[in-house]
């Protein structure tokens, strides 16, 4: 699957799976808008010697006034995406009788209304350009639920509920959306998890290892692609067969 003459941007893609996402795309022939507070020092390095080249746009997804504004300017600088990848996304757990307000609240404007808004940026450039693909990162949770994460899971169910809609009404323009739910993935947000929560994980994994943020990439890649011009307004899980 290749992405030669196509425009990617991808949120989050300082760490794990987002630049697992970026470097991908790169090293199959695309141009790479990265998006994050900080920009990696060494991501531009490794996407450079792939033979791609990495911009960098700085934003907090929190400050969400500052989203459409901020990626309509780099639409123009671009001069136009072909695929949007909604990656950046955070956690607050809690169970619910003691989560604040602003964790509930923070984690719905990063993870689903920040996606919203750069959708709706880029969409509006797709529609006229009758293409584009749009890939929000999901997960499990958001699916199935999961005690200590009413926010987290709340955000990840709107962001299915976001792609299929946008899916319907984009569709006419040949504009698609997907969503990829990740399961148990080995980056920085699941390191810091207890040795025995991640024991007891492994053991409802089928394929009985965790995933790679590679795992995750290649189904966003094989997404973004035309090799999935006839799908949209499906969400595929990686989960290593967590949900069977
Ligand atoms: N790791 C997993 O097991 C797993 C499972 C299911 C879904 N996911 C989802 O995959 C996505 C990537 O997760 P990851 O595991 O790579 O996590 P990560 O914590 O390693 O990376 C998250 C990325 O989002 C960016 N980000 C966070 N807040 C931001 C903000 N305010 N503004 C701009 N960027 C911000 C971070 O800088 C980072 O680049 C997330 O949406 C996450 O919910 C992960």
């Amino acid at each position: 699957m290749r992405l030669e003459n196509k425009k990617a941007l991808v949120t989050g893609a300082s760490r794990g799976i987002g630049r697992a996402v970026a470097e991908l795309f790169a090293v199959r022939g695309a141009e790479v808008w990265g998006l994050g507070t900080g920009e990696p020092p060494d991501l531009a390095g490794r996407i450079a010697a792939a033979g791609g080249k990495l911009h960098w746009i700085s934003l907090d997804l929190s400050v969400l006034e500052t989203v459409e504004e901020t990626i309509k300017k780099a639409l123009e600088e671009s001069e136009g995406f072909d695929i949007l990848v909604n990656n950046a996304g955070i956690t607050r757990d809690n169970l619910a009788f003691r989560m604040d307000l602003e964790d509930f609240r923070s984690v719905l404007d990063i993870n689903l209304t920040a996606a919203f808004l750069a959708a709706r940026t880029l969409g509006r450039w797709m529609i006229k350009k009758r293409a584009g693909s749009i890939i929000n990162m999901s997960s499990v949770v958001g699916l199935h639920g999961n005690g200590g994460q009413a926010n987290y899971a709340a955000s990840k169910a709107g962001l299915i509920g976001l792609t299929k809609s946008l899916a319907r009404e984009w569709a006419p323009r040949n504009v698609r959306v997907n969503a990829v739910a990740p399961g148990f993935i080995d980056t920085g947000m699941t390191e810091s998890l207890p040795a025995a929560v991640r024991e007891k994980m492994l053991e409802q994994i089928p394929l009985k290892r965790l995933g790679k943020a590679q795992d995750v990439a290649e189904t966003v890649l094989f997404l973004a692609s035309d090799s999935s011009a006839y799908i949209t307004g499906q969400v595929f899980a990686v989960d290593g067969g967590m949900f069977i």
